[in-house]
C-alpha cells in the first residue's frame, strides 16, 4: 500500500427531508449564491421548489444558471463566472447531476483566475483560490457530490477534460435518494454503470497489497449489482435509490484509492466518444469497459479478474483464465440487462475507421493512457473498434 493524507471535508446531508439544513450551512460562507441547474428536470419534480423554498426563507440572494447541458460546457462556466463577479456572488449551489456540479466547481476556480478557465482543463494553471461551493444531488452517477473534480467539454475543440482540487471539494452536499425518483430507466442504468466503473478504475491498480481497499470496493461492486436493475424496474423504490445515492458517492470521494493508484483509461476513451457526440457518460464506459478489461487481462493482471469473477459474479472454474474471462462476460451481460446499449451504433452513433483513428491520437495527446497497463494507439483503436 502507497502512503496517503485522507482529505475528504464535505459534509453529508443524507436523507429525506435534509435539504432543510442548506440554510445554516450555506450562512457560514456567504449570502449571495449563484444556483447552477439543468434542463428543467428539477421544476418538472418539484425539488426546484423545495430548494427555492429554503433559500427564500433563508433570505438568500439568488442568481440562476440554468439549462446546463450533460457534458456540460465551456462557454456556461464562462457565463456561470459572469455572473458570479456581475452580482458579487460568494457561493455557488449545484443542484442536479455530475454535469451541474462538476461545472459549479469549474465556476468556482474561475471566479478567482485572470486568464481563461479552460487553462485549468489543460494542465496549463492550477486552482489556487476557489469560491465556496454545496451540491444537492439528484443523480446517483459520478460521485461529483463528494470530489474535487470537474469535467468540461470544450466543443469548439472536440475536447472534454477532467481537472481536480482540494480546494473544489463541497463544503456540503445533500443526498435524498427521493431526489433520484424521477431519474428514468436509461439514466439509472448508466449511472450505476457509472459507479460500476468507478469501482473498476481502482481495483484494476498497479499497487498490489491493497486488500482493505479491494474488499471494500467489491461491497459497492455488488451494491450496484444488487440494486441497480430494482432501480431500473422501481424507481420509487427508497431502498434501491439509497444505496445506490451512497455508493454513488462512497465509489469516488477517494476512500477507494487511497493508498493505491487508479487505471483511468476507460473514462480517457469514453470522454472523448462524450465530447464528440452526444453520449451519456455511463453507457459509453459500459460499452468500453468489457473491451478494455480483455485488453489488459494477462498473467500479471489475471488475480483481480479471479477476484472479479469469484467475489462479485460468484463464477467459478479450474482454469484462472477461463475464470477470468467468464466474469468480463459477466460484467458486460449485467450491463446489457440494465438495458444499456452496448455499441455505439446501437446508441445511434455511426464512425468510420478513420474517425476512430483520429480519436485514438486525440485520446494519446496529453499523455499516456493506462497504468495497470498503458495501452498502444493500436489497443485504444481495436477497443474503439469493438464497440463500433
Ligand atoms: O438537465 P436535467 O433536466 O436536470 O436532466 C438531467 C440530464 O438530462 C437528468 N437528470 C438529473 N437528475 C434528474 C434527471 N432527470 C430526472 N430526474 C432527476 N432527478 O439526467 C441527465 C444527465 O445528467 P448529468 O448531470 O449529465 O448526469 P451525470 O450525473 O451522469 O453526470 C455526467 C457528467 O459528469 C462527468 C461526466 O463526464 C459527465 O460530464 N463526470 C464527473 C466526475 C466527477 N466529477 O468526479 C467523474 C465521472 O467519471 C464523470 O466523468
Ligand atoms: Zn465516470
Amino acid at each position: 500500500m502507497n502512503n496517503f493524507d485522507l482529505n475528504i471535508p464535505t459534509k453529508i446531508f443524507f436523507g429525506k427531508g435534509q435539504v432543510a439544513k442548506i440554510a445554516n450551512e450555506i450562512k457560514q460562507y456567504g449570502h449571495r449564491i449563484l444556483l447552477v441547474y439543468g434542463g428543467g428536470s428539477i421544476k418538472k419534480n418539484g425539488i426546484y421548489d423545495q430548494v427555492t423554498k429554503v433559500l427564500k426563507e433563508g433570505n438568500f440572494f439568488v442568481v440562476e444558471l440554468h439549462n446546463v447541458k450533460p457534458n456540460p460546457s465551456i462557454e456556461s462556466l464562462y457565463e456561470g463566472v459572469k455572473l458570479c463577479r456581475e452580482h458579487h456572488l460568494d457561493f455557488i449551489l449545484g443542484l442536479g447531476g455530475g454535469s451541474v456540479i462538476d461545472l459549479s466547481k469549474g465556476i468556482a476556480a474561475g471566479f478567482y483566475y485572470e486568464g481563461d478557465p479552460w487553462d485549468f482543463y489543460i494542465y496549463r494553471a492550477r486552482v489556487t483560490k476557489a469560491l465556496p461551493l454545496g451540491g444537492i444531488l439528484t443523480l446517483a452517477a459520478t460521485g461529483s457530490e463528494m470530489n474535487g473534480n470537474s469535467v468540461v467539454s470544450n466543443e469548439k475543440l472536440g475536447l472534454k477534460m477532467p481537472m481536480g482540487s482540494e480546494l473544489l471539494k463541497p463544503k456540503f452536499s445533500v443526498l435524498d435518494p427521493t431526489f433520484t425518483y424521477s431519474v428514468n430507466a436509461y439514466q439509472t442504468a448508466a449511472g450505476t454503470a457509472d459507479i460500476m466503473s468507478h469501482c473498476f478504475e481502482q481495483y484494476f491498480s498497479a499497487v498490489k497489497d491493497t486488500y482493505v481497499q479491494d474488499r471494500l470496493t467489491e461491497a459497492i461492486l455488488k451494491t450496484c449489482v444488487q440494486y441497480g436493475p430494482v432501480a431500473v424496474r422501481e424507481p420509487a423504490n427508497y431502498t434501491a435509490r439509497a444505496e445506490l445515492m451512497w455508493s454513488s458517492s462512497l465509489a469516488l470521494n477517494g476512500i477507494l484509492t487511497y493508498g493505491k493508484q487508479g487505471d483511468w483509461a476507460t473514462h480517457y476513451i469514453e470522454h472523448k466518444l462524450s465530447a464528440l457526440y452526444d453520449m451519456t457518460h455511463g453507457v459509453g464506459l459500459a460499452m468500453i469497459t468489457p473491451h478494455w478489461m480483455r485488453t489488459v487481462l494477462n498473467p500479471d493482471t489475471l488475480y483481480k479478474f479471479v477476484n472479479l469473477a469469484r467475489n462479485i459474479w460468484g463464477l467459478e472454474d479450474k482454469d484462472e483464465m477461463v475464470l477470468a474471462n467468464k466474469g468480463i462476460q459477466a460484467t458486460a451481460g449485467f450491463f446489457k440487462g440494465m438495458g444499456i446499449p452496448m455499441t455505439l451504433k446501437e446508441a445511434g452513433i455511426q464512425l468510420n475507421e478513420e474517425e476512430i483513428e483520429k480519436m485514438a491520437d486525440s485520446i494519446l495527446s496529453f499523455g499516456p493512457v493506462g497504468v495497470i497497463k498503458v495501452l498502444s494507439r493500436e489497443e485504444i483503436i481495436q477497443i474503439l473498434l469493438s464497440v463500433k
